[in-house]
């Protein structure tokens, strides 16, 4: 019988880029979405995929789509009860007997005494590792595909990339490599990675005018870095809740005094490939950033 992986969250930004990584390698893939038909999209990217619903709020659902699961994708939403959501999915895999746990978490979740959203994630992880169940831990830095996700807009129709980061350098990493990073390590047949923790960044540190630059160049339309103060980037949140933009204003802050800046060779070495560029990432995603003409 072939081994069956449940990938959580797995319509989001890194499950989709999961699923297609998981693609091909003889397993039984098992999608995680909360709503099944959000998730039909998935089967595109994986025409053997499983699709099953899973809302963290119902304790039902994740019995059901962890029954028969040997190992398990884990990642929790940006939300006010990412904490207790994952402790609720790690005791849950407990009981259902699956034999392996990779955890999304986040780089510098052990720093001290670092940031509110590293903290979060390392009540989590500890709770992991006193949970008994074989595990993996990935802490990734800020995600490439961030820029698509929410700088798109005024990239396409300002040519404004607005952020509160000053000079500030961040090693940011292709959200494609951290899911063949998880790929590889849910597929591998031996307990190479058991309860491993791996930082994981992108090729090299990046200003904020360099990320705008790489971008300007793969569409061939200019994007100019435009450092904004950090109350705009609050106001620019909107109608946030204060304990998510006070956590952002803080990540924004120690990046801006270069704290996110360090550099990893673990994605290279456990997948074989070096990690994406920023200019590979540019070029892969140039139409989310065009103007439309
Ligand atoms: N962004 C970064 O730069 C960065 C860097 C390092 C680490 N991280 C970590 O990465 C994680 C976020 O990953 P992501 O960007 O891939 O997330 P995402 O794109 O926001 O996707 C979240 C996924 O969780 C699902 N979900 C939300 N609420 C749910 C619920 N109540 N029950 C079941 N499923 C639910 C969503 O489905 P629906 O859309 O259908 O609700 C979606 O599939 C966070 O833990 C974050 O701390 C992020």
């Amino acid at each position: 019988m072939s081994t069956t992986i449940l990938v959580t969250g797995a319509t989001g930004t890194v499950g989709t880029e999961l699923i297609k990584a998981l693609s091909n390698r003889g397993l039984t893939v098992r999608a995680g979405v909360h709503s099944i038909i959000k998730g039909d999209r998935l089967r595109q990217l994986n025409p053997d995929v499983q699709l099953v619903e899973i809302d963290y709020s119902k304790p039902e659902t994740l019995h059901v789509a962890l029954t028969g699961v040997d190992r398990l994708f884990l990642l929790t939403p940006f939300s006010e009860d990412q904490v207790a959501i994952g402790k609720r999915v790690i005791d849950a895999a407990r009981q259902a007997g699956v034999q392996h746990i990779v955890r999304l978490s986040v780089a510098g979740a052990d720093a001290e005494p670092g940031i509110q959203l590293g903290r979060w994630h390392r009540e989590v992880e500890q709770y992991l590792e006193q949970s008994g169940v074989p595990y993996t831990i990935l802490r990734p830095g800020s995600f490439m595909q961030n820029f698509a996700n929410y700088n798109a807009d005024a990239i396409c129709h300002e040519g404004k990339l607005y952020m509160p980061l000053g000079e500030g350098k961040v090693s940011y990493i292709d959200v494609r490599d951290i899911a063949a990073t998880a790929a590889h390590i849910l597929s591998a047949d031996t307990h190479a990675h058991q309860d491993k923790i791996y930082d994981l960044s992108g090729p090299q540190a990046l200003s904020t005018a360099e990320v705008a630059a790489a971008i300007g160049q793969a569409t061939g339309q200019p994007v100019t870095y435009v450092d904004v103060p950090e109350e705009a980037a609050r106001q620019a949140m909107g109608q946030a809740p204060a304990w998510m933009s006070d956590a952002m204003m803080e990540l924004y802050r120690i990046s801006k005094a270069g704290y996110t800046a360090g550099t990893t060779t673990t994605v290279e070495e456990i997948t074989g490939c070096a990690p994406r560029t920023i200019e590979q990432f540019a070029h892969d995603y140039s139409n989310r950033f065009k103007a439309k003409q």
